[in-house]
């Protein structure tokens, strides 16, 4: 029986291996992380994260070819295949801070799996990291190998949250990259061969190591420019009249450009997209391409200047200040269908509003307290360290109340913010909302969820992302 084991339950290691699994009775997967509470969540009834459709994969397979387990070295030993889903956070400090990632997880992962290994192995990158990692990691493995034979494969993984499930039973594509020699061939093969218990065959894609490495940095930056195109457009449309998702309706309709991704919002975020971004401009400098690294740093810009601009509105419109005002934000998940606030707007938003001293009420449907007030309190790119490396009692914050109802959350509030497109918030009764709203009461929807005519017919004055604005707002300035 092939024998896999995936360091680090996260996000991607989880999700991935469960499905695994689940597709390939005939392979026993086990995951392993050094975090003793992730673990005994992942074998609980309360799985470590949300994703539609995970309890049910992990419940067929949990105990019978699926296992969670923190004993890292005894099942890293046993496996055929190692994934390495570690975390990967951007350097805070010396070379490269805040562009480059930091490999240390990463290679004490390398390096415990050279101590501990005893027959051939093939590692696999699963978690995105820079280009060129594997060369330093193959280094790691070769130089500490005692003669045992080490390929290193990139199989990175294109899931998105909210999705997962979906997404790996139905792939786009498999990426694998390896080695162009006949060893490298032999493990590209090997792990195509698990693939393929589910992935029709012409689906997976082989490429060298390096092609693959950076095929993900690359369709991730694709994907952010997207929606920071769409979401500078949208500041064009507030500024003409048109309506954004009219226009990105149209362009969408050309195949060349296809209608996906192109929802204008009050930002992207996510565990991805800013990184990967980060680690192609460090890249791209490194390699003395300064125009390229430019290129892709404006997505990120872009980005920012959205969540800027989101926040102005509020607080111009709202009479240029905040202060001692309750608003209410409606969502703090980086996008509905996950508790994941990796990189969310809502706290570069709620942020800049407790910047102007406003009061906040939060509500989202799948994220505690603890992990706002976490995020609230946290310094950039700390969010990814493995959890007990994390602050571990957050600050509480005074001006910031995490409740749990939109209703509660909008009681007495000056205005609300939708942060997150949970659908449940398509269906709220903004009627009782309103009345029980201090007046003028305003509704700023990021993400352009309500239909802005109704809540104006109910009494708001409604901002939404690339939309007309009210006469309330055309007078108000846009930019700080
Ligand atoms: C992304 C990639 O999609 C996935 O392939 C990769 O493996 C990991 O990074 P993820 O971050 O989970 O996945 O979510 P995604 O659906 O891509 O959304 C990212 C952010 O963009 C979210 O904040 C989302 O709300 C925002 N977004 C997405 C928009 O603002 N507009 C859109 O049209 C689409
Ligand atoms: P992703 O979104 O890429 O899955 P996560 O941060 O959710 O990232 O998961 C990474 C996991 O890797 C964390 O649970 C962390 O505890 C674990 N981890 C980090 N370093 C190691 C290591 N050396 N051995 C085992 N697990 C590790």
């Amino acid at each position: 029986m092939v024998k896999i084991c995936c360091i680090g339950a996260g996000y991607v290691g989880g999700p991935t291996m469960a499905v695994i699994a689940f597709k390939c009775p005939n392979i026993e997967v086990v995951v392993v992380d050094i975090s003793v509470p992730r673990i005994d969540a992942w074998n609980s009834d309360h799985l470590p994260i949300y994703e539609p459709g995970l309890d049910d994969v992990v419940k067929k397979c949990r105990g019978k070819n699926l296992f969670f387990s923190t004993d890292v070295e005894k099942h890293v030993c046993e496996a055929d295949i190692v994934f390495v889903s570690v975390n990967t956070p951007t350097k805070t400090q010396g070379l490269g801070a805040g562009k480059a990632a930091d490999l240390t997880y990463w290679e004490s992962a390398a390096r415990m799996i050279a101590d501990v290994s005893k027959s051939d192995k093939i590692v696999v990158e699963k978690s995105t990291v820079p280009v060129k990692t594997a060369e330093a990691i193959e280094k790691i493995l070769m130089h500490n190998s005692k003669g045992i034979n080490f390929q290193i494969l990139s199989n990175p993984e294109f899931l998105a949250e909210g999705t997962a499930i979906e997404d790996l039973f139905k792939p786009d594509r498999v990426l694998i990259g390896g080695r162009e020699t006949p060893e490298g061939a032999k493990a590209v093969e090997a792990l195509k061969n698990v693939y393929a218990h589910w992935v029709p065959v012409e689906q997976i894609i082989c490429t060298n190591l390096w092609s693959a490495e950076l095929s993900k940095l690359a369709a991730n930056a694709f994907l952010a420019q997207r929606i920071s195109s769409v979401n500078a457009m949208s500041a064009l449309c507030e500024a003409t009249g048109a309506d954004v998702t009219q226009v990105s309706y149209a362009v969408g309709k050309d195949t060349r450009i296809g209608p996906k991704f192109l929802n204008a919002s009050v930002g992207f975020g996510g565990s991805c997209f800013q990184k990967d971004i980060l680690n192609l401009v460090y890249i791209c400098e490194c390699n003395g391409l300064p125009e390229v690294a430019n290129y892709w740093k404006q997505v990120i810009k872009i980005n920012d200047y959205q969540k800027n601009r989101f926040v102005n509105r509020v607080v111009s419109s709202m009479f240029n200040t905040v202060s001692g005002k309750k608003i209410a934000v409606l969502g703090f998940a980086f996008k509905k269908d996950t508790g994941d606030t990796r990189e969310t707007p809502a706290i570069d938003v709620c942020k800049g509003l407790l910047g102007d001293k406003a009061k906040i009420d939060i509500y989202d449907p799948q994220v505690s307290k603890d992990q706002i007030q976490r995020d609230l309190t946290m310094k950039k790119f700390d969010w990814d360290h493995p959890m007990h490396l994390q602050p571990s009692s957050p600050t509480s914050m005074n001006k910031v109340n995490v409740v749990l109802d939109a209703y509660e959350a909008a009681k007495d509030a000056h205005g609300i913010c939708i942060l997150t497109e949970w659908d449940e918030f398509k269906a709220l009764d903004y009627k009782k909302i309103y009345g029980n709203m201090q007046k003028p009461a305003f509704l700023f929807d990021g993400r352009n969820v309500i239909d802005a005519d109704k809540m104006r017919e109910i009494g708001f004055i409604v901002y939404a992302i690339g939309k007309p604005l009210d006469q309330w707002l055309k007078d108000m300035p846009a930019v700080a």
